[in-house]
């Protein structure tokens, strides 16, 4: 017998494809490494399994009933249909249920981030005529926190916002509470997040995946969804970490010259922070189109007033300053300090330019200390 199967084997069949898997993997995880597609919404690679949404249910053979494909984890041998007629209405009836107190308008639904649970009812064609309910989940309106907002009408009780929050964060700010139809995302007592040991991290809005948690700021200016922004890959500037992120560019806005509307986390998996970010990096970004903020070097003329110049010329007003130092009291009278929100390179240069250049050791990081 193998280290991982029953039958003297190490693999599954999905879709009459013979497939290979590592011990502890899951239907779907061997299912998207093969390319394969299972629909899921409250799947998430950092979180354990939940099996909330029931949307990436396969048969399997033998099997009196559907599993979760999220939540199963490969056996040697298993012989998995993840489409056919069966799936395809339990899928579709499912789907049905969640829109009797969902809003299927992308306006009201979309007014942030995409909702992929109306994404997944267009793929899938699901019936719009079983009736509508209003939500009996509850929202906490007295919650004066300024960054994240919850719209109970959007949530499908997932559970990947609570999971995130106690699983990746270890925070446990947020909570399912209430039983039934009533269940909703709630906190000690209701408090607001700030009295809770939120941290203000953000991934909860980051891995909702229908909207329904969502950044406060944009909802109230009134921004474009988040489908007619333009992402731009960047590194966060406020450590050295070196996050990435990606900046929501509208690109009419701030006169035609693009208007950052929010941060938003690359997808799990593509880049060394792995989908998560912190307050500073998710939230802080107002500095970007700040009215104070400098936009051009500045020199100080004759009468000690500011004066904008070119980088050019603002470089060679500052070597000569450095240089007339050095001349007039000897290298040992510079000192250069760096900053951890520099990247690995940068800092490089700035010994460089202490030690090559001005001849004088007296070179520090912020983060040295
Ligand atoms: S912002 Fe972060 S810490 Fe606060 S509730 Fe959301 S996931 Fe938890
Ligand atoms: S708020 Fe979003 S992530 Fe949280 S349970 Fe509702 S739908 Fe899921
Ligand atoms: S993704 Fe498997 S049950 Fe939700």
């Amino acid at each position: 017998m193998s280290e991982n199967g029953q039958n003297g084997t190490s693999t599954i069949e999905i879709e009459g494809r013979t497939l290979a898997f590592e011990a502890g993997e899951t239907v779907l995880e061997v299912a998207q490494r093969n390319g394969i597609e299972i629909p899921t919404l409250c799947h998430d690679p950092r979180l354990d399994p939940a099996g909330a949404c029931r949307t990436c249910l396969v048969e399997i053979d033998g099997w009196r009933r559907l599993a979760p494909a999220c939540a199963t984890k490969a056996n040697a041998g298993m012989k998995i249909a993840s489409e056919n007629a069966r799936i395809d209405r339990h899928r579709r009836s499912l789907l049905a249920l969640y829109m009797t107190d969902h809003p299927s308008d992308r306006e009201t639904s979309e007014r942030g981030a995409p909702d992929q649970l109306l994404d997944m009812v267009e793929q899938y064609d699901a019936p719009s005529d079983w009736g509508w309910l209003e939500t009996l989940r509850s929202d906490r309106p007295d919650d004066a926190n300024p960054y994240i907002h919850f719209n109970p009408d959007t949530c499908i009780v997932c559970a990947r916002c609570t999971r995130y929050c106690d699983e990746v964060e270890g925070v446990s700010a947020i909570t399912l509470a209430g039983r039934g139809s009533q269940t909703t995302i709630s906190t000690v007592d209701r408090l607001g997040l700030l009295d809770t040991t939120c941290e203000m991290c953000g991934g909860c809005i980051d891995v909702c995946p229908t909207g329904a948690m969502g950044e406060k700021t944009p909802l109230m200016r009134g921004d474009k969804p988040e489908r007619e922004l333009t992402k731009v890959r960047s590194t966060c500037n406020f450590c050295g970490v070196g996050c990435q992120l990606d900046l929501n560019v509208d690109p009419d806005g701030n006169d035609g010259k693009g208007r950052v509307v929010k941060v938003t986390s690359p997808p799990t998996g593509t880049t060394t922070n792995d989908g998560n970010l912190c307050v500073k990096g998710r939230f802080a970004y107002d500095f970007i189109n700040h009215e104070e903020r400098l936009t051009t070097p500045l020199i100080r003329n004759a009468a000690g007033e500011f004066e904008a110049a070119s980088w050019d010329e603002a470089l060679r007003v500052a070597a000569q300053g450095l240089m007339g130092v050095r001349d007039r009291h000897g290298a040992d009278a510079l000192a250069f300090v760096s900053s951890s929100r520099c990247t690995m390179e940068e800092n490089y240069l700035v010994q460089k330019l202490s030690r090559a250049v001005f001849r004088t050791n007296n070179v520090h990081q912020c983060a040295a200390t």
